[in-house]
Protein backbone atom coordinates (compact mmCIF):
# COMPACT_ATOMS: atom_id res chain seq x y z
CA UNK A 1 0.00 0.00 0.00
CA UNK A 2 1.43 3.40 -0.95
CA UNK A 3 0.74 6.21 1.57
CA UNK A 4 0.80 9.98 1.08
CA UNK A 5 3.11 12.25 2.09
CA UNK A 6 0.99 15.42 3.06
CA UNK A 7 -0.25 13.12 6.46
CA UNK A 8 3.99 12.84 7.38
CA UNK A 9 5.11 16.13 8.95
CA UNK A 10 9.02 15.16 9.30
CA UNK A 11 8.99 12.98 6.02
CA UNK A 12 8.59 9.98 7.95
CA UNK A 13 6.10 7.19 6.96
CA UNK A 14 7.17 3.91 8.58
CA UNK A 15 9.02 2.84 11.63
CA UNK A 16 10.19 -0.33 11.75
CA UNK A 17 9.89 -2.49 14.89
CA UNK A 18 11.94 -5.63 15.09
CA UNK A 19 10.04 -7.98 16.57
CA UNK A 20 11.12 -11.23 16.11
CA UNK A 21 12.75 -12.46 19.63
CA UNK A 22 11.87 -15.44 21.39
CA UNK A 23 11.50 -13.64 24.84
CA UNK A 24 13.46 -15.99 26.73
CA UNK A 25 13.91 -13.71 29.82
CA UNK A 26 10.15 -13.44 29.98
CA UNK A 27 9.37 -17.54 29.95
CA UNK A 28 7.42 -18.92 30.58
CA UNK A 29 4.55 -16.22 29.70
CA UNK A 30 6.23 -15.66 26.40
CA UNK A 31 5.43 -19.49 25.15
CA UNK A 32 2.31 -18.17 23.44
CA UNK A 33 2.36 -14.43 24.31
CA UNK A 34 5.07 -12.31 22.55
CA UNK A 35 7.01 -9.94 25.18
CA UNK A 36 5.98 -6.95 23.16
CA UNK A 37 2.20 -7.66 24.04
CA UNK A 38 2.80 -7.77 27.94
CA UNK A 39 0.82 -5.11 29.45
CA UNK A 40 2.55 -2.06 31.07
CA UNK A 41 0.32 -1.59 32.89
CA UNK A 42 -3.19 -1.82 30.90
CA UNK A 43 -1.36 -0.93 27.66
CA UNK A 44 0.83 -3.61 25.14
CA UNK A 45 4.42 -1.98 24.97
CA UNK A 46 3.95 -2.23 21.00
CA UNK A 47 0.88 0.14 21.32
CA UNK A 48 3.13 2.47 23.72
CA UNK A 49 5.80 2.43 20.57
CA UNK A 50 3.09 2.63 17.68
CA UNK A 51 2.18 6.12 20.49
CA UNK A 52 4.99 7.64 20.15
CA UNK A 53 5.37 7.03 16.09
CA UNK A 54 2.36 8.39 15.63
CA UNK A 55 3.00 11.30 17.20
CA UNK A 56 6.01 11.48 14.77
CA UNK A 57 3.60 11.47 12.22
CA UNK A 58 4.46 7.56 11.28
CA UNK A 59 1.58 5.64 9.92
CA UNK A 60 2.85 2.24 9.22
CA UNK A 61 4.40 -0.17 11.38
CA UNK A 62 6.82 -2.61 10.08
CA UNK A 63 6.86 -5.24 12.40
CA UNK A 64 9.86 -7.90 12.05
CA UNK A 65 8.69 -10.89 13.57
CA UNK A 66 9.53 -14.63 13.17
CA UNK A 67 8.10 -16.84 10.88
CA UNK A 68 4.62 -17.32 11.91
CA UNK A 69 4.33 -14.72 14.98
CA UNK A 70 2.14 -12.19 14.08
CA UNK A 71 0.16 -11.87 17.13
CA UNK A 72 1.78 -9.05 17.89
CA UNK A 73 0.10 -7.72 14.43
CA UNK A 74 -3.52 -8.59 15.77
CA UNK A 75 -3.37 -6.36 18.00
CA UNK A 76 -3.71 -3.53 15.24
CA UNK A 77 -7.10 -5.27 14.32
CA UNK A 78 -10.18 -3.88 14.23
CA UNK A 79 -12.34 -6.50 16.87
CA UNK A 80 -15.84 -5.28 15.56
CA UNK A 81 -17.74 -7.98 17.93
CA UNK A 82 -15.52 -7.20 20.53
CA UNK A 83 -16.45 -3.12 20.12
CA UNK A 84 -20.28 -3.82 19.54
CA UNK A 85 -20.41 -5.90 22.42
CA UNK A 86 -19.02 -3.00 24.54
CA UNK A 87 -20.88 -0.51 22.31
CA UNK A 88 -24.43 -2.71 23.23
CA UNK A 89 -23.09 -2.25 27.08
CA UNK A 90 -22.48 1.40 26.97
CA UNK A 91 -19.16 0.72 27.62
CA UNK A 92 -17.54 3.99 25.49
CA UNK A 93 -14.42 4.61 27.40
CA UNK A 94 -13.36 0.73 26.69
CA UNK A 95 -14.29 0.84 23.04
CA UNK A 96 -12.05 3.48 22.78
CA UNK A 97 -9.06 1.23 24.24
CA UNK A 98 -9.87 -1.48 21.72
CA UNK A 99 -9.78 0.77 18.74
CA UNK A 100 -7.03 3.08 19.45
CA UNK A 101 -4.40 0.76 18.35
CA UNK A 102 -6.03 0.33 14.86
CA UNK A 103 -6.03 4.27 14.36
CA UNK A 104 -2.73 4.45 15.32
CA UNK A 105 -0.78 3.02 12.73
CA UNK A 106 -1.34 0.72 9.72
CA UNK A 107 0.97 -2.75 10.23
CA UNK A 108 2.41 -4.63 7.88
CA UNK A 109 4.69 -8.05 8.85
CA UNK A 110 7.79 -8.79 7.65
CA UNK A 111 8.81 -12.45 8.56
CA UNK A 112 12.84 -13.05 9.15
CA UNK A 113 13.17 -16.88 9.29
CA UNK A 114 16.47 -16.95 10.89
CA UNK A 115 17.76 -14.60 14.11
CA UNK A 116 20.74 -13.32 12.16
CA UNK A 117 20.56 -10.06 13.97
CA UNK A 118 19.09 -6.60 14.25
CA UNK A 119 21.26 -5.29 11.06
CA UNK A 120 19.42 -8.33 9.49
CA UNK A 121 16.05 -7.41 10.73
CA UNK A 122 15.62 -3.94 9.70
CA UNK A 123 17.66 -4.82 6.36
CA UNK A 124 14.65 -7.14 5.51
CA UNK A 125 11.85 -4.12 6.61
CA UNK A 126 13.23 -2.02 2.99
CA UNK A 127 10.56 -4.61 1.36
CA UNK A 128 7.40 -2.36 2.40
CA UNK A 129 8.81 0.76 1.91
CA UNK A 130 7.44 3.41 -1.12
CA UNK A 131 9.88 4.23 -3.51
CA UNK A 132 10.10 8.20 -2.34
CA UNK A 133 10.97 7.28 1.35
CA UNK A 134 14.60 8.35 1.76
CA UNK A 135 14.10 7.90 5.44
CA UNK A 136 12.80 5.63 7.67
CA UNK A 137 12.51 5.36 11.62
CA UNK A 138 13.55 2.29 13.68
CA UNK A 139 12.19 1.67 16.77
CA UNK A 140 13.25 -0.80 19.56
CA UNK A 141 10.07 -1.83 21.54
CA UNK A 142 12.44 -3.17 24.37
CA UNK A 143 13.12 0.63 24.94
CA UNK A 144 10.99 3.35 26.41
CA UNK A 145 12.25 6.58 25.74
CA UNK A 146 10.93 9.28 27.93
CA UNK A 147 9.43 11.76 28.29
CA UNK A 148 8.09 10.77 24.58
CA UNK A 149 9.25 13.57 22.09
CA UNK A 150 12.65 12.74 20.88
CA UNK A 151 11.76 11.66 17.71
CA UNK A 152 10.78 15.10 16.57
CA UNK A 153 14.00 16.59 17.85
CA UNK A 154 15.85 14.15 15.75
CA UNK A 155 14.12 14.99 12.86
CA UNK A 156 14.88 18.63 13.36
CA UNK A 157 18.21 17.79 13.59
CA UNK A 158 17.91 15.20 10.08
CA UNK A 159 15.86 19.04 8.89
CA UNK A 160 18.96 20.69 9.63
CA UNK A 161 21.90 18.54 8.87
CA UNK A 162 20.80 15.58 6.69
CA UNK A 163 21.73 12.50 7.12
CA UNK A 164 20.81 9.96 9.96
CA UNK A 165 19.86 10.64 13.30
CA UNK A 166 20.11 8.73 16.03
CA UNK A 167 18.87 9.15 20.22
CA UNK A 168 21.88 8.92 22.99
CA UNK A 169 21.85 8.23 26.53
CA UNK A 170 24.47 8.91 28.67
CA UNK A 171 25.33 5.76 30.86
CA UNK A 172 28.15 4.72 33.38
CA UNK A 173 31.49 2.91 32.15
CA UNK A 174 30.47 -0.75 33.70
CA UNK A 175 26.95 -0.01 31.72
CA UNK A 176 28.94 0.40 28.10
CA UNK A 177 29.23 -3.28 27.38
CA UNK A 178 25.18 -3.79 26.36
CA UNK A 179 24.89 -1.10 23.99
CA UNK A 180 26.32 0.53 20.47
CA UNK A 181 28.26 3.45 21.62
CA UNK A 182 29.25 6.39 20.01
CA UNK A 183 32.68 8.43 19.07
CA UNK A 184 31.29 11.95 18.62
CA UNK A 185 32.79 15.46 17.74
CA UNK A 186 31.15 18.66 18.75
CA UNK A 187 28.75 20.21 16.00
CA UNK A 188 30.35 23.53 14.00
CA UNK A 189 29.52 26.83 15.96
CA UNK A 190 27.22 27.92 13.27
CA UNK A 191 24.17 25.62 13.47
CA UNK A 192 21.37 26.70 15.47
CA UNK A 193 20.74 23.57 17.00
CA UNK A 194 21.57 22.95 20.88
CA UNK A 195 25.78 22.00 20.75
CA UNK A 196 25.06 20.49 24.67
CA UNK A 197 22.53 17.78 23.60
CA UNK A 198 23.67 17.74 19.37
CA UNK A 199 26.93 15.73 18.29
CA UNK A 200 28.40 14.73 15.24
CA UNK A 201 29.14 10.95 15.19
CA UNK A 202 32.45 9.83 14.15
CA UNK A 203 32.27 6.70 14.79
CA UNK A 204 30.14 3.68 16.31
CA UNK A 205 30.89 0.31 17.80
CA UNK A 206 28.52 -2.45 19.18
CA UNK A 207 28.99 -3.85 22.64
CA UNK A 208 32.71 -3.22 23.26
CA UNK A 209 34.45 -3.67 26.59
CA UNK A 210 34.52 -0.52 28.79
CA UNK A 211 38.39 -0.08 28.21
CA UNK A 212 37.91 -0.24 24.11
CA UNK A 213 34.69 2.06 24.34
CA UNK A 214 34.82 5.76 22.57
CA UNK A 215 32.48 6.96 25.18
CA UNK A 216 29.60 6.73 27.58
CA UNK A 217 26.95 7.58 25.28
CA UNK A 218 24.99 4.77 23.79
CA UNK A 219 22.70 4.44 21.72
CA UNK A 220 18.82 3.79 22.77
CA UNK A 221 16.63 2.26 20.58
CA UNK A 222 15.43 5.20 18.51
CA UNK A 223 16.63 5.55 14.84
CA UNK A 224 16.23 8.06 11.44
CA UNK A 225 17.85 6.33 8.96
CA UNK A 226 18.58 7.96 5.94
CA UNK A 227 17.67 4.85 3.11
CA UNK A 228 21.34 4.20 2.60
CA UNK A 229 21.06 2.07 5.60
CA UNK A 230 19.79 -0.77 3.68
CA UNK A 231 22.83 -0.17 0.85
CA UNK A 232 24.94 -0.29 3.85
CA UNK A 233 23.29 -2.95 5.32
CA UNK A 234 23.76 -5.32 2.09
CA UNK A 235 27.50 -4.79 2.75
CA UNK A 236 28.50 -6.04 6.48
CA UNK A 237 29.81 -8.64 7.01
CA UNK A 238 28.45 -10.57 10.90
CA UNK A 239 29.85 -8.75 13.68
CA UNK A 240 28.79 -8.85 17.36
CA UNK A 241 27.64 -12.33 18.34
CA UNK A 242 28.03 -13.75 14.63
CA UNK A 243 25.13 -11.34 14.10
CA UNK A 244 24.46 -8.67 11.54
CA UNK A 245 24.56 -5.33 13.49
CA UNK A 246 22.71 -2.27 12.49
CA UNK A 247 26.06 -0.69 14.20
CA UNK A 248 28.46 -1.81 11.96
CA UNK A 249 26.39 -0.62 8.99
CA UNK A 250 25.78 2.71 10.65
CA UNK A 251 29.68 2.75 11.10
CA UNK A 252 29.63 1.93 7.51
CA UNK A 253 28.01 4.82 6.50
CA UNK A 254 29.99 7.27 8.87
CA UNK A 255 33.43 6.01 7.40
CA UNK A 256 31.98 6.75 3.82
CA UNK A 257 30.95 10.20 4.10
CA UNK A 258 27.30 10.02 5.67
CA UNK A 259 26.31 12.45 8.52
CA UNK A 260 25.83 11.06 11.95
CA UNK A 261 24.54 13.18 14.41
CA UNK A 262 23.06 11.76 18.10
CA UNK A 263 20.51 13.84 19.73
CA UNK A 264 21.30 13.37 23.85
CA UNK A 265 17.94 12.30 25.59
CA UNK A 266 18.34 13.50 29.07
CA UNK A 267 14.95 11.98 30.23
CA UNK A 268 14.31 8.54 31.57
CA UNK A 269 14.30 5.10 29.71
CA UNK A 270 12.84 1.77 30.63
CA UNK A 271 14.06 -1.21 29.56
CA UNK A 272 11.14 -3.40 28.67
CA UNK A 273 13.38 -6.77 27.60
CA UNK A 274 13.91 -8.15 31.02
CA UNK A 275 11.45 -8.43 33.68
CA UNK A 276 14.39 -6.07 35.76
CA UNK A 277 13.42 -3.34 33.83
CA UNK A 278 9.53 -3.94 32.84
CA UNK A 279 8.45 -3.83 36.41
CA UNK A 280 10.18 -0.36 37.41
CA UNK A 281 8.37 0.72 34.08
CA UNK A 282 4.80 -1.03 35.05
CA UNK A 283 5.71 0.38 38.80
CA UNK A 284 6.11 3.91 36.91
CA UNK A 285 3.76 3.64 34.87
CA UNK A 286 0.98 2.71 37.73
CA UNK A 287 2.40 5.63 40.18
CA UNK A 288 1.06 7.94 37.39
CA UNK A 289 -2.07 6.43 36.38
CA UNK A 290 -4.94 7.97 37.49
CA UNK A 291 -6.83 5.31 38.95
CA UNK A 292 -4.84 3.01 40.00
CA UNK A 293 -1.45 5.54 41.10
CA UNK A 294 -3.02 6.24 44.61
CA UNK A 295 -3.22 2.66 45.72
CA UNK A 296 -0.64 1.45 44.52
CA UNK A 297 1.83 3.93 46.23
CA UNK A 298 0.41 2.83 49.44
CA UNK A 299 0.36 -0.96 48.30
CA UNK A 300 4.43 -0.29 47.36
CA UNK A 301 4.92 1.42 50.93
CA UNK A 302 3.61 -1.15 52.66
CA UNK A 303 5.50 -4.20 50.42
CA UNK A 304 8.45 -2.02 51.56
CA UNK A 305 7.91 -1.92 55.16
CA UNK A 306 7.03 -5.26 55.22
CA UNK A 307 10.25 -6.53 53.93
CA UNK A 308 12.57 -4.36 55.27
CA UNK A 309 10.85 -5.37 59.00
CA UNK A 310 11.79 -8.99 58.09
CA UNK A 311 15.15 -8.46 56.91
CA UNK A 312 15.63 -6.61 60.37
CA UNK A 313 14.19 -10.12 61.45
CA UNK A 314 16.46 -11.55 60.00
CA UNK A 315 19.29 -9.63 60.67
CA UNK A 316 18.64 -9.70 64.52
CA UNK A 317 18.03 -13.89 64.37
C1 LIG B 1 20.48 -3.19 20.49
C2 LIG B 1 21.55 -2.54 19.63
C3 LIG B 1 22.46 -1.65 20.47
C4 LIG B 1 21.62 -0.64 21.22
C5 LIG B 1 20.55 -1.36 22.08
C6 LIG B 1 19.61 -0.36 22.73
O1 LIG B 1 21.09 -4.12 21.33
O2 LIG B 1 22.28 -3.55 18.96
O3 LIG B 1 23.39 -0.99 19.65
O4 LIG B 1 22.45 0.17 22.05
O5 LIG B 1 19.77 -2.22 21.26
O6 LIG B 1 18.70 -1.00 23.54
P1 LIG B 1 20.21 -5.24 22.11
O7 LIG B 1 19.70 -4.58 23.36
O8 LIG B 1 19.11 -5.65 21.19
O9 LIG B 1 21.17 -6.36 22.40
Amino acid sequence: MSLSFSAHPHGVKTVIVPAAGMGTRFLPATKTVPKELLPVVDTPGIELIAEEAAALGVSRMAVVVAPNKQEVLGHFGQFPELVETLTQRGKLEQVSKVQRAGQLMTPVAVEQDKPLGLGHAVGLAEEVLDDDEDVVAVMLPDDLVLPVGVLEKMAQVRAELGGSVLCAFNVSPEEVFNYGVFDIQEISADVDLPAESVKRVVGMVEKPEASEAPSTLVAAGRYLLDRAIFDALRRITPGKGGELQLTDAIELMIKEGHPVHIVIHEGKRHDLGNPAGYIPACVDFGLSHPVYGPALRKSITDILAEHDALAAASEQG
